[in-house]
């Protein structure tokens, strides 16, 4: 139980256990893969920096996280520090519409995993901060499925929002993306140029 990856793996499924958001086992097994070789990865809504953590621990980057809810922000600072994870865990408390233009420099993986409303607005941020070659991993994008018509009223206005910023990934001629069904839906799309 001294390996860390045993204690994140505890932490992960106490936090799924009481409904607190984390990925799923096999979204976190796909984000490892493409984060081999990564040296700087992003993840916007971190959460309690699990994700976070066990990207850096698995690959040594260096992995920035966004998370603007003060509750779990102070359980990232603990879980990082719980880790031994400040030198390669940067968390940053905020709105991530206000802080992703003031990042600068590029990622070679990016997480999007924050309000799913707001992910086409964060697009052209994640697009520039991503190096050539570098992915982009949207988290559920499929979590209201795929039929309109089988989405409660009050639900649709989101449903379009995740709708038009497939198409708007689907469509953009500098990457090229695959929708894979784990979890609720994830949205891998590499950099082409
Ligand atoms: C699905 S959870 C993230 C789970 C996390 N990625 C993981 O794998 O453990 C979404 C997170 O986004 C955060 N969030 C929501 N709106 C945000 C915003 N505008 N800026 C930054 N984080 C936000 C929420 O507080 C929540 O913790």
């Amino acid at each position: 139980m001294n390996d860390p990856f045993s204690r994140l793996q505890t932490l992960r499924a106490a936090a799924l256990d009481v409904r607190d958001p984390t990925v799923c086992d096999e979204a976190l097994s796909l984000l490892l893969e493409l984060a081999k070789g990564a040296e700087r990865i992003l993840e916007i809504g971190a959460a309690e920096c699990l994700t976070s953590i066990a990207l850096h621990l698995a690959t040594g980057a260096e992995v920035t996280a966004i998370e603007r809810d003060p509750v779990r922000a102070q359980r990232a600072r603990e879980n990082i520090a719980a880790f031994g994870a400040e030198r390669g865990v940067r968390l940053l408390e905020g709105d991530a519409g206000e802080i992703l233009p003031c990042l600068e420099g590029t990622f070679d993986l990016i997480f999007l995993d924050g309000p799913k409303a707001q992910y086409r607005r964060y697009f052209a941020d994640c697009k520039r901060l991503l190096r050539k070659k570098g992915v982009l991993v949207s988290d559920d994008v499929l979590f209201l499925g795929r039929e309109k018509e089988k989405v409660p009223k009050k639900r649709r206005m989101l449903f379009e929002h995740i709708g038009e910023y497939l198409a708007l990934l689907e469509g953009d001629p500098d990457f090229e993306t695959q929708i894979i069904e784990i979890g609720e839906g994830l949205a891998v799309s590499r950099k082409l140029s």
